[in-house]
């Protein structure tokens, strides 16, 4: 966990002087008028450091807003810590927050900060011409940054490719005793359910969801990495994970075979789901961001954001993790580009955080621990 920002002077000067600002501003505008305060904010406070709220870790923002300061000039302050940490701090704050954007990850977060009532509307041609309408919230509280994909990863030691297909299929008599899955208390996994649910009505969904917990060769991993070291190690022959962690290990164990310590992955990637003829493909979800409801710099932080999405940003800000660019106009990190291209499921991530509830019931009606 780093609080840099928060201990940090220029963050307790700028919640100063947002204080103090937010003092005058409630003193001659009406409370219910929050789009002229944010104006008023905005002439007096225009070279203010942002201050953004990242559950993504600050490796792999720093270099992003280190290129933002360097090609705008505007300074950005920032606090990490896991997405609920901070949507409390947001809420608990209120008014006050010295806070302009979160940054957080997986779309079912995003929406559930999104009804927290913590963001205002992006209003931003720039983000709907960028970003694809089902990455970004049909109510325009957020939009994604950046794309990965949950697929499905397998042994290249004991699974022909060709034995794969979808998500469903996974639960089928071939693969008895043969999965991993990570726990469902992952909001990864729960946004996956939820949009199985979307796509596949909420029966047929349980069944599939059933179907897999039937054929788990082990209890369900922590995380994606372990699973994938689970299949490394034949406990199991096939999985479903997020693309970065299959990116990290893989250069993990290139840098070991340099070294001569490691063989090559015995793992990869496969993309299901994607039949010319069916409405699906592969689930994908997204890094994202809103701006506060109560940012004091609101003008500043539509920048941010806007140029987050922009040609420039987006190649460092998926790349540093291994992720897709949330617009496919963008050049993609060449080790992510090397797993091939895939069709993705076009359902509005929007209904990740809709049906999460239901998918929350469902796995733990289908035993998925
Ligand atoms: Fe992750």
């Amino acid at each position: 966990m780093i609080t840099r920002m928060l201990n940090s002077k220029p963050a307790l000067a700028t919640l100063a002087v947002s204080s103090i600002i937010l003092g005058l501003l409630s003193a001659c505008s009406p409370p219910s008028e929050p789009t002229s305060q944010i104006e008023s904010v905005e002439n007096t406070e225009q070279n203010d450091a942002l201050v953004v709220y990242s559950s993504r870790n600050e490796h792999l923002i720093r270099p992003v807003f280190a290129l933002f300061t360097e090609e705008t000039g505007i300074e950005v302050e920032y606090a990490t810590d896991k997405a609920g940490v901070l949507i409390e701090r947001i809420k608990a704050e209120g008014k006050n927050t010295p806070a302009d954007i979160l940054i957080t990850v997986d779309a079912g977060t995003l929406g559930y900060a999104a009804q927290q009532g913590i963001f205002q509307p992006l209003n931003s041609a720039a983000v709907v011409e960028r970003v694809p309408a089902h990455l970004r919230d049909d109510s325009d509280y957020w939009t994604g940054l950046s794309l990965r994909a949950r697929t499905i990863v397998y042994s290249t030691e004991r699974v022909n490719p060709e034995q794969l297909s979808s998500y469903q299929d996974l639960g089928g008599s071939q693969w008895q005793g043969r999965v991993c899955l990570r726990t469902s208390k992952k909001v990864y996994n729960q946004s996956l359910v939820a949009m199985l649910i979307a796509e596949q009505g909420e029966v047929k969904a349980e069944s599939i969801v059933s179907s897999w917990v039937a054929n788990l060769a082990i209890p369900p991993t922590s995380n994606d990495t372990k699973l994938m070291e689970a299949i490394l190690a034949g406990q199991c022959d096939v999985g479903i994970i997020n693309t970065y962690y299959f990116g990290r290990l893989q250069e993990k164990q290139e840098k070991q075979e340099k070294q001569e310590k490691q063989e090559n992955l015995s793992l990869a990637l496969f993309w299901p789901n994607q039949a010319d003829n069916e409405n699906s493909g592969v689930h994908v979800n997204v890094a994202g961001v809103g701006i506060l409801k109560h940012s004091k710099n609101a003008a500043q932080a539509k920048r941010l954001v806007e140029w987050l999405v922009s040609d420039s940003a987006q190649a460092l800000f998926a790349g540093v993790n291994k992720e897709y660019p949330i617009n496919d106009s963008v050049e993609i990190n060449p080790q992510v580009a090397s797993w091939g291209s895939f069709k993705q499921n076009p359902l509005p991530l929007s209904q990740a955080y809709v049906l999460q509830p239901a998918a929350v019931k469902l796995m733990d009606r289908a035993g998925y621990k």
